[in-house]
């Protein structure tokens, strides 16, 4: 389709004999025509190209959008609500016939965990440990998101979560920063392929730029307080990582980061972003983060904001308007230059090029049933569904059920097809979701009976349905217990002081458990959990996430044994909230001996589950880790191996974490960092190696508060199960 629209482009030309100007011309330079084309706009049309408007109406609660339908043809960027693309198209061809030069519109929407394919959230993609299947997973979202018309994913978000009580920990990869990195590259590869302007391709958006996820008490909005030497450790390695995987754009957070808010942090986003790693797109700010710097206490006028996001590095404004409306003012009065509104609209229209959207304004009208929910796209949620969930607990093996009779569903979770599909899903339907029963009826069918009650809602005092669902339990073999948050409970602006089930939950758990039969326990959620009610009444636990719209299929696979549990926790499950912030890769701390080991005295200091935990049906052994020389050189190479054997009858797939660590240091480093995973499959009764290929400045170097990476000679230890060796960098 695309090739065939620049053939007709160059027909069009060949017979008219017109002379097409330079940045119209496809087979030119990028650089080129980006230059021939900011050299014959206005300046008005410059700063119209800077900023971002709404189009179609908002579902997202905190964004107050409205349908905006006096938008200029000239305008830069559209978040576009709808989902159909002929609302897209008929605006695009006003930008493309109705404004001087024909520049077309950028259309962006919070494509997060799929469009209309839902696939669980990211931090249960996270714990799949299965990078391959976020790429995939978000392959099929550009090709859904840009069949409805939209060229722009605001995603993926790689801010490191350590707080589980932060709403957002659900739209990220969990608490470490490698697996972040991995997950980004994985998703930007899965939205921008290798050439944008491919047809089913989208611009990413790494976001948010950088820290937001160290929001105090893990509330939203508020002052976030990071060091340099963490800034530069922790947060924002994942977004250089981003960069180096080609993410197109990025968006500057709207948090207060260290006094200095992101939106006016021009060390970031120009010193850092731009100047030292090169980034070439531009960044867009956050929805009202601009006009926020007067709530913030740094500018007290719109114009002040606009002066100082923009002299910051923000080059496009989301929803503020306060680019359209200061900058002229700005460029008049000397406080910001031509030059720099000049190399802000190149970024913009780099990125514009790339897409294709000057050869391709326009998406091809198809037919709901060639946009999305195909079958291929099914198969990948499924996967992705099943390999995210984290089997937590399995005590006298009562999963997988495959003698049982009869089955009991019980709980809100069971029939539920909406909190499925988690926060930020973007046009995911409720309708389209296999719910827990619909997917075990057809994975039991002629094999059991499933049997269902409600028992009561996600929350609340009505236990009227008590009675009936321990009715409905006695009359089974085993009990399945469909717990948990409902979607709206994380996400953005959903913080939470303690992470509990609800008590009504609880309450019926253990009604349940007093009917003497086996229980097996769903928890859903956007976030980690204290488990401590349910694992005292649960047999079996199954940590289910929000999967997405093949939930039912997902579940049932794994409670029946078609599919062997595989997942394991990228974020570590406190024993109680009062821990957290709790993470695997803490510094160690002074005193570790006898009474002064700064222990609470009313709680545990272990985690209830913690970073990396995750069951199997299979049983796995680890062999004895080999490396391959005691000593390396800073640009030697060495590796570590280890042999897993599955000594179980059952086929499992098998994740193996490789964890340094630095042990003294002037800089002083975590108790352990990890550096590489890798998961297979490990047939039963077979053994499968595997290696970790160290490359000592990437695995074994540091950096410092300058952001300045190095690497010491001396002792590391590298770290596999709950084995260590050590070698050393000579
Ligand atoms: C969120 C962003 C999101 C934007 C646009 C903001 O409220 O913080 O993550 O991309 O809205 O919807």
């Amino acid at each position: 389709m695309k090739k065939c629209l620049i053939f007709c482009a160059f027909l069009a030309v060949a017979c008219t004999g017109a002379k097409e100007p330079l940045y119209k011309d496809a087979t030119a330079d990028i650089e080129d025509r980006i230059e021939d084309l900011v050299g014959r706009m206005t300046v008005e049309e410059k700063i119209l190209q800077l900023n971002q408007y709404t189009l179609g109406t908002n579902t997202i609660e905190q964004n107050i959008g409205e349908l905006v339908s006096e938008v200029p043809a000239e305008i830069g960027s559209l978040i576009y609500f709808g989902d159909e693309a002929v609302v897209r198209n008929a605006m695009q061809k006003r930008a493309m016939e109705d404004s001087r030069l024909g520049i077309p519109i950028i259309f962006g929407h919070d494509v997060i965990h799929g469009y209309i394919t839902i696939f669980p959230i990211p931090l249960a993609q996270a714990c799949s440990w299965n990078p391959e299947l976020t790429r995939l997973g978000c392959e099929v979202a550009a090709q859904e998101a840009y069949s409805c018309g939209i060229d722009w994913t605001f995603s993926p978000m790689v801010d490191v979560a350590r707080d589980p009580r932060w709403g957002r920990v659900m739209e990220g990869y969990g608490e470490d920063v490698y697996t972040n990195s991995v997950f980004c590259q994985a998703a930007i590869k899965g939205y921008q392929g290798d050439d944008m302007s491919q047809e089913n391709r989208i611009a990413a958006c790494l976001k948010h730029f950088a820290g937001y996820a160290a929001s105090e008490a893990g509330m939203d909005y508020v002052y976030t307080e990071v060091s340099d030497q963490t800034l530069w450790d922790t947060y924002l390695p994942p977004f250089e990582a981003g960069i180096k995987a080609g993410a197109a754009t990025l968006m500057s957070g709207f948090h207060n980061l260290s006094a200095t808010p992101v939106a006016a942090n021009r060390f970031l986003i120009t010193e850092v972003l731009k100047n030292r790693w090169g980034h070439d797109g531009y960044v867009v700010s956050d929805w009202g983060s601009i006009k926020q710097l007067i709530n913030q206490g740094m500018v007290e006028t719109e114009k002040e904001a606009a002066e100082t996001a923009f002299n910051a590095g923000n080059e496009m404004d989301m929803a503020d308007q306060v680019y359209a409306n200061n900058l002229k003012a700005l460029l008049d009065e000397g406080k910001i230059s031509m030059k720099q509104i000049d190399d802000a609209v190149s970024r913009v229209l780099r990125v514009k090029f790339r897409l294709g959207l000057f050869e391709n304004p326009y998406v091809e009208e198809k037919p709901e049933s060639e946009r999305y929910l195909l079958p291929h796209s099914l198969e990948i949620a499924e996967k992705a569904a099943a390999e995210s969930m984290v089997l937590l607990k399995n005590e006298n093996a009562v999963l997988p059920i495959e003698k049982a009779k009869t089955i009991a569903l019980i709980g809100p979770m069971a029939d539920d097809q909406d909190e499925h599909r988690g926060n930020w899903c973007g046009r995911g339907r409720g309708e389209d979701v296999i719910s827990i029963l619909q997917g075990m009826e057809k994975e039991y069918k002629g094999k059991a009976r499933i049997v269902h009650a409600e028992g009561c809602g996600f929350e609340g005092e009505d236990r009227s349905g008590f009675a009936e669902a321990v009715r409905v339990a006695r009359s089974a073999d085993v009990v399945v217990a469909c717990l948990g948050h409902e979607a709206g409970w994380s996400g953005e602006n959903h913080s939470r002081s303690t992470l509990e089930i609800p008590q009504i939950q609880e309450d019926l758990l253990a009604a349940l458990k007093a009917t003497g039969k086996p229980v097996v326990v769903l928890t859903a959620s956007g976030r980690p959990l204290e488990m401590r009610e349910v694992d005292e009444h649960a047999d079996a636990i199954l940590h289910i996430w929000h999967p997405g719209t093949c939930a039912g299929y997902a579940v049932a696979g794994l409670l029946s044994g078609r599919y062997n549990p595989s997942g394991k926790l990228a974020m570590t499950f406190p024993y109680t909230a009062g821990q957290i912030p709790i993470y695997y890769n803490r510094r160690p701390k002074a005193r570790n001996e006898g009474w002064f080991q700064g222990l609470y005295e009313d709680i545990t200091n272990d985690p209830m589950y913690p970073f990396g935990y995750g069951l199997s049906y299979s049983k796995f052994e680890y062999g004895p880790m080999t490396v391959s020389a005691d000593k390396v050189s800073a640009d030697g190479k060495l590796y570590a191996e280890v042999t897993v054997k599955n000594v179980s009858d059952r086929d499992g797939m098998e994740t193996v974490h490789w964890y340094i660590n630095d042990p003294y240091s002037k800089i002083t480093r975590p108790v352990k960092e990890l550096k590489f995973f890798e998961k297979k499959l490990v047939k039963a009764g077979e053994s499968e190696t595997f290696r970790f290929e160290i490359d000592p400045k990437r695995d074994l170097g540091f950096v410092n508060s300058k952001g300045e990476k190095y690497l010491d000679k001396g002792e590391y230890r590298i770290m596999v199960g709950d084995q260590t060796v050590s070698i050393n960098v000579i």
